[in-house]
C-alpha cells in the first residue's frame, strides 16, 4: 500500500508526519503541490496511492486536488467535500446548524446596508469575519455603529467579492481563552486551551497553549460537530459561553498542531497517520 502526502512546504507538522510514516514502515511519496498536475481523463501515476493525505498550505490547491482525486475514486484525508465545508465559515455554520450543533448566532448579508441592519438587530459587539481565511486574519470585533459603518465601507471599496459576503457572528464573552480540540476519525484525541489577553486567542497571534481536559461534554460536542461536517481529521475551535456552555466557533480541516503536541503529550501526528493508513487499507479492501 502506498500513501501520497500532498504538501506545499515541510513544516514541523509534515516532518513529524513523515517520521510517523517511517516508524510504521509505510511506503509513501512527498507530492509538492507546486509541481502537481492532473489529467482529468487519466489518473495515471496518482492511481498508485491508496490514499492521499492533504497538507497543502493553500485552501484552493488542497480543495481542488482532493476534488480531482475523489472524482477518480482515490481516497483523501480529508475528503474534498469536508474541505469545501470547513474551508468556508458560512458553509461550516450552515452544516452545524443543520445538525443542531450549538454555535454562536450567525447572520449573513450581501450588502453593507443589509449587513448593518443585521448587526444592529443582533446588538453590539459582533464579530465580522471573512468566510475564507485563517490565523485570525481580518477577524474583526465591531463595538459600535460607527466602527461597523467604517469596516463595511472598507470591505465594500477595497475587498474582492469574498469580502462582500458579510458573515456576522455573535460575540461570545469567553474567559480569556478558547479551546482547540483535535478530532481524528470521530475520536477527540486531545485539546488545548489557547489563552491570551487579546480577544483573538490563536497561537499564531500570540495565544499560549496549555492542556485542556477532554471532558465528556467536550467529547460529545466534538463528535457531533465532526459528523456534521463529514468527519476525518479535524480541529474544532470551541468557545465557552458563560450561560450556554460550549459552542463550536469553527472547524478546521488542515490544522497546525506543533504547539499542541508538547502541551498535551498526545502523539497527534501518529494518530493522524494511523487513521490515514486505516483509510488506505479500507480503500484497498473495497477494490
Ligand atoms: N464570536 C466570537 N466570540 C468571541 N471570540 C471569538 C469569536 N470568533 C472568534 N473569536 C476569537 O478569535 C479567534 C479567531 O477566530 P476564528 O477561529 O474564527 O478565525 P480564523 O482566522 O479562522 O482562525 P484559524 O483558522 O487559524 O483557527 C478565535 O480563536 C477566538 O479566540
Ligand atoms: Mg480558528
Amino acid at each position: 500500500m502506498k500513501i501520497g502526502v500532498l504538501l506545499s512546504r515541510v513544516r514541523v507538522e509534515e516532518k513529524w508526519l513523515f517520521e510517523a510514516l517511517d516508524k510504521r514502515g509505510a511506503e509513501y511519496d512527498r507530492l509538492d503541490d507546486r509541481e502537481a498536475q492532473f489529467r482529468l481523463s487519466d489518473a495515471g501515476a496518482w492511481r498508485q496511492y491508496a490514499v492521499v493525505l492533504e497538507r497543502s498550505l493553500s485552501f484552493g490547491r488542497g480543495l481542488y486536488a482532493t476534488q480531482v482525486l475523489n472524482s477518480w475514486g482515490i481516497q483523501t484525508v480529508n475528503r474534498a467535500a469536508v474541505a469545501a465545508t470547513c474551508g468556508d465559515k458560512l458553509a461550516t455554520s450552515a452544516a452545524l446548524e443543520a445538525a443542531g450543533v450549538p454555535q454562536p448566532e450567525v447572520r449573513v448579508a450581501f450588502t453593507p446596508e443589509a449587513a448593518l441592519e443585521a448587526i444592529e438587530a443582533m446588538g453590539y459587539p459582533v464579530v465580522l469575519k471573512p468566510v475564507i481565511g485563517s490565523w485570525g486574519r481580518l477577524v474583526s470585533k465591531v463595538n459600535d455603529r460607527e466602527s461597523a459603518e467604517a469596516l463595511l465601507e472598507h470591505r465594500e471599496v477595497l475587498g474582492n467579492y469574498q469580502q462582500q459576503i458579510y458573515y456576522i457572528q455573535e460575540y461570545i464573552i469567553k474567559p480569556g481563552r478558547d479551546i482547540r480540540a483535535f478530532v481524528v476519525g470521530g475520536e477527540t484525541i486531545a485539546a488545548i486551551y489557547r489563552s491570551s489577553p487579546h480577544w483573538i486567542t490563536n497561537t499564531a497571534r500570540g495565544g499560549v497553549g496549555s492542556n485542556c481536559p477532554v471532558t465528556p461534554e467536550l467529547e460529545a460536542l466534538c463528535a457531533q460537530a465532526a459528523a456534521a461536517v463529514g468527519g476525518g481529521v479535524l480541529a474544532m475551535d470551541v468557545l465557552e459561553d458563560p450561560a450556554r456552555g460550549l459552542l463550536v466557533n469553527e472547524v478546521n480541516h488542515t490544522m497546525e498542531f506543533h504547539s499542541s503536541v508538547s502541551a498535551t503529550g498526545v502523539d497527534i501526528p501518529g494518530k493522524i497517520i494511523d487513521y490515514t493508513l486505516a483509510v488506505g487499507r479500507e480503500a484497498l479492501e473495497a477494490q
